[in-house]
């Protein structure tokens, strides 16, 4: 790292801000895989969740402060005091913690949603930093829909929390609808007008709702914002956050124009958001920058042309840079359980329970069999879907005929609860077959939301990874299943998701 440009801190909200996704719910253990790759990839905070949101909430953020070592782990808390003290209840164990208190700032806000005056929201506001102080000296203070936010008055509660204790302020926006330009300046005069300034760290959180977030971020921070709040692959409410591997590289690539450097490993960039993707279910854009799947492709005869003379024609990043190419063969049908464990545990991936990994290494064992080549994204999908708490639902077998002209039938034989049932259905395509075979028996009433199919790797004898969205109740979950036969890899998701519906009845009623 040179020494004279400042530091940028990137504050990771994947597991908070992006689990706040419709759909992208995750587990604890999910969470802590997730935090445990943001760790080996540098992040100095990561928003592990929502403390008093939920007791899975709590125990999410519990989870990943006492997994991570090396990142500081942050929990989000309304400026209210039960909040807080869940926060601080959570965090108890981090190495290193901050509470991330907020309130909502701007004349709407606080006029419709809090009903508040904004004399009362200053007096929370700074109770509430108070208050987080008692829990641990690093307090962070969002405004919410502060870019909306009336000037005069961020002046004085910004002062006023600073001189509370907080030593970042963040000025979200909140509705993604600040501009590059205005954002920027409205932190240039933030800053240049808060007396005590100086004595915090200014933080931009921005959403992209009209596909400015990293721009927006980018130009806060060129005008004295040290902290970028943001997450893996943008995901995040509606249409997501500023996406961290964006930011990371865009300082790192133009280090002509911007005055700060990260501290990020970014050749952990593309093996994250594979994770990310697998875990959540929301698949990368192939043309999304940096982490998808065209992102280092040149199909053009010129570009390709150029490239090969002298790669800077056409390339401002090197694809391994940012983990590309970190996919090579790594083991096959002949690698032994040290070798398998070795390179999870290179991934960030730790197996604490010998007989979780043992049925890695089963699944292991058995993808090796169907498919010569394992790359880290074939062990990344095994791991998916590992913690399914209950198999109420198993598959037994599968055959599926389709030929063209003829409606595709699905037989299907499911083992539940150590009985065998079959089934069979006709459907508009094979997938459809399959689902109808699989509700013929289980007939649980659940809304199909969403289905995606993703080539973990290239070629035909590639795993395919299927989500499975269903709702019922309210509830959504995220089933996922991973085969070299798109079709059982179908299936599986199904059943998944049903597994995943099922085990939240069996805990609402105390089984
Ligand atoms: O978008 C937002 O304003 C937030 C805050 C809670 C930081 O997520
Ligand atoms: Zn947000």
């Amino acid at each position: 790292m040179s020494t004279n440009k400042d530091k940028l801190v990137i504050f990771d909200t994947t597991l908070r801000d992006g689990e706040q996704s419709p759909g992208a719910s995750m587990t604890k253990d999910e969470k802590i895989r997730i935090a445990r790759m943001l760790e080996r990839m540098r992040v100095d905070v990561i928003e592990a969740g929502f403390a008093i949101a939920s007791p899975g909430d709590f125990e999410a953020v519990q989870a990943v402060a006492e997994a991570v070592k090396d990142s500081r782990v942050c929990s989000l808390a309304r400026a209210v005091g039960p909040d807080i003290i869940r926060a601080g209840e959570a965090l108890k164990n981090a190495n290193a913690s901050r509470i991330h208190t907020f309130i909502a700032t701007s004349p709407i806000h606080m006029k419709y949603k809090l009903q508040m005056e904004p004399e009362d929201v200053l007096r929370q506001a700074v109770e509430a930093v108070k208050t987080a102080r008692q829990f641990t000296d690093d307090v962070e203070f969002s405004l919410e829909d502060g870019s909306r936010s009336e000037p005069e008055f961020m002046y004085r509660i910004i002062e006023a929390v600073i001189n509370a204790g907080a030593g970042t302020i963040n000025i979200p926006d909140t509705v993604g609808y600040g501009e590059p330009g205005e954002y920027g300046a409205m932190f240039k005069r933030v800053i240049e007008s808060v007396p005590n300034s100086d004595k915090a760290i200014f933080s931009t959180h921005c959403h992209n709702d009209l596909g400015l977030a990293v721009a927006n971020s980018l130009s806060a921070v060129m005008n004295g914002v040290r902290q970028v709040e943001c997450t893996i692959n943008g995901l995040g409410e509606r249409a997501g956050n500023a996406s961290l591997e964006e930011i990371v590289m865009a300082v790192r690539t133009r280090q002509d124009l911007y005055p700060v450097e990260t501290q990020i490993d970014a050749t952990h960039i593309v093996p994250t958001s594979r994770m990310v993707s697998s875990i959540t279910g929301f698949p990368v854009q192939p043309n999304k920058a940096i982490v998808g799947a065209n992102a280092f492709a040149h199909e053009s005869g010129i570009h390709q042309d150029g490239v090969l003379k002298h790669r800077e024609t056409y390339e401002i990043m090197r694809a391994q840079d940012v983990g590309w190419g970190h996919n090579r063969l790594v083991l096959g049908k002949h690698s032994g359980r040290a070798a398998v464990r070795a390179r999870y545990e290179e991934l960030g991936i730790h197996f604490e329970d010998a007989g979780e990994f043992q049925l890695i290494f089963e699944r292991f064992k058995e993808l090796a069999d169907k498919k010569h080549e394992i790359f880290d994204e074939d062990l990344h999908s095994l791991v998916a879907g590992v913690e399914a708490p209950v198999e109420h639902f198993q598959l037994e077998d599968l055959e599926v005929r389709s030929k063209i002209g003829t409606l595709p039938q699905a037989h299907i034989r499911l083992l539940i609860e150590g009985e065998s049932h079959r089934a069979e259905a006709y459907g508009s395509g094979p997938v459809d077959a399959t689902f109808k075979a699989i509700e013929s028996i289980a007939d649980s009433k659940a809304e199909l939301k969403l289905y995606s199919v993703n080539a973990v790797t290239q070629g035909t004898d590639s795993q395919g990874t299927v989500t499975v969205r269903l709702e019922r109740d309210g509830r959504l979950v995220n089933g996922v299943g991973a085969d070299t036969d798109i079709l059982v890899a179908s299936a599986q998701a199904y059943l998944d998701a049903l597994n995943l519906l099922a085990s939240g009845e069996r805990k609402k009623k105390g089984v």
